[in-house]
């Protein structure tokens, strides 16, 4: 079988098998509980983890675009609406954006994701999880994804709500995270008093005593693992040698794989190396500061380690159903798949042809979204680092690879297995569900 589809490649003048990366298997994932997941799905749509019991997770990890927002950067305390209809809400308005594009979920219970958001500032070591708490961090959590959901919900500006607003939110502010006054404990001990909820989390966890927050957050990250697997895409029917890829989509892989040379960094099943690159992104939106600071930029990476060459690196995205989760980039400033792959594969004159009017953002008139593109010493910093050499593709050529990319859109992960639960047992409205997102006004 596979010297047959071997031939067929050497015909069209593809790959070859050995450049490919070998197909998923289970084995690739961590195991998942049915019964955890299900537990999971009802928090991860539950606004009732916000201090303001208005933003769930799912606010801005919405299945109905692709597990992100549908819009560069996130607007989460302040915000109405789902997906680009978020908008600011005037009665209530978010001190400011939230710095980075909200990614996808796809494929994050797969053993090999060992480093967390865009700057890998989570990381599994050897022996326990690195995160930016450090000594402060909760012990017993059961897996790195399930770390990284102990975090939004500190956030001022994505969950939490600020400190005159509620007593999540105030908490935060007082640096009250573990014990029993802290954030996490008082979000465990709302989520108990929902019988539903407490029974469940007996049932699920008949070995644990009291609600803890790492029980909510191990079973979000058993949800997310469960839900959102992605191995079923057209290019994984390839991988298995079941259906080869044609036309357009057989020659953006034989560039992917070959002269355009994605694959160096977009390598393996899930197309990323886990690695950071300075890929000379544009950098929108108000940046990451520290709080004794004032400026709007990203140096990604760079503000983790502290290395020199980190600065601008940004980690490796998967590419799984990536047409679905636009816009691109770290900060979402590209809404256009085909017009990112070209910017990306010369990625200083990329960042020259930046506009500004073709960023996806829910108007903010108190944002300063723009400071950085427009000044260009900055820009000139951000294409400084970049250290690939251009890759010369003609619009064919985009294309064809936009085609490849499209072959990564798994049907099966885009709808989820588990979907959008109906009610949550808070009984607060259920983001996406028809005739109840409108009512999250508050
Ligand atoms: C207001 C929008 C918002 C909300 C609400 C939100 N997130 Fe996110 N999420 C983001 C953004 C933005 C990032 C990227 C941050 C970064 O890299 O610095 C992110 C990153 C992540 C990641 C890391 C993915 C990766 O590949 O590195 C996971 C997992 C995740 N969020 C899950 C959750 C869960 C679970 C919740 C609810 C407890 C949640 N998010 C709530 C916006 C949001
Ligand atoms: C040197 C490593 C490297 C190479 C080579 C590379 N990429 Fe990337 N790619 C990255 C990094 C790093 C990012 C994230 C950049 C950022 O957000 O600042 C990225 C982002 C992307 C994104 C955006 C995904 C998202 O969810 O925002 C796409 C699409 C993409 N790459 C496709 C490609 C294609 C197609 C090629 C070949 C033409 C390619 N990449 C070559 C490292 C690389």
């Amino acid at each position: 079988m596979r010297a047959f589809f071997g031939l067929i490649w050497l015909l069209t003048g593809a790959v070859s098998a050995q450049e490919l990366p070998p197909p998923i298997t289970d084995e690739d994932y961590l195991p998942v509980s049915r019964a955890e997941a299900e537990l999971g799905q009802l928090l991860f749509y539950d606004p009732i983890l916000s201090g303001n019991l208005n933003i769930a997770c799912a606010t801005c990890h919405h299945p109905d675009h692709g597990t992100a927002d549908g819009i560069a950067l996130a607007i989460g305390e302040g915000g109405i609406g789902l997906g680009p209809d978020r908008h600011v809400n005037p009665a209530q308005m978010p001190e400011k954006r939230i710095p980075r594009n909200a990614p996808a979920l796809f494929n994050l219970g797969a053993r090999e994701f060992n480093v967390l958001f865009h700057d890998g500032r989570l990381e599994q070591l050897a022996d326990r999880v690195r995160t930016p708490l450090g000594a402060d961090m909760a012990q017993g959590f059961a897996s790195i994804l399930s770390a990284q959901t102990m975090f939004p919900v500190l956030n001022r500006d994505e969950m939490a709500g600020s400190h005159r607003e509620n007593e999540i939110g105030r908490a935060v502010r007082q640096g009250l995270i573990t014990g029993p006054d802290g954030a996490w404990d008082l979000i465990a001990r709302r989520v108990a008093t929902f019988p539903a909820y407490a029974a469940m989390f007996s049932n699920v966890y008949p070995d644990r005593g009291a609600i803890e927050f790492t029980d909510i957050s191990d079973a979000i990250a058993a949800f997310m693992a469960f839900e959102w697997r992605s191995d079923t895409a057209p290019f994984d029917a390839m991988l298995r040698e079941e259906r080869a890829l044609q036309g357009d989509a057989a020659r953006g892989l034989a560039l992917f794989y070959g002269r355009a040379g994605c694959s160096g960094c977009h390598a393996g099943p899930f197309l990323t190396d886990h690695r950071f690159h300075a890929m000379g992104a544009a950098q929108i939106g108000p940046g990451k500061a520290e709080t004794f600071e004032s400026h709007y930029r990203d140096e990604g990476r760079f503000r983790v380690t502290g290395r020199a060459e980190d600065r601008f690196a940004f980690r490796t995205p998967s590419l799984r159903n990536v047409v679905l989760t636009a816009p691109y980039g770290h900060a979402g400033a590209e809404p256009d798949l085909a017009r990112f792959v070209a910017d990306h594969a010369d990625p200083v004159a990329g960042l020259a042809r930046f506009e500004a009017d073709r960023v996806a953002l829910p108007a903010f008139e108190a944002a300063q979204d723009f400071v950085v593109m427009h000044n260009p010493a900055e820009t000139a910093a951000i294409a400084a680092a970049v250290v690939r050499t251009p890759i010369a593709l003609d619009g064919e050529e985009v294309r064809q690879i936009t085609a490849f990319l499209a072959s990564l859109t798994d049907p099966v992960a885009k709808r989820g297995r588990l979907g959008i639960p109906d009610a949550v047992p808070s009984g607060l409205p259920v983001a996406g569900v028809e005739g109840q997102v409108k009512g999250i006004s508050q």
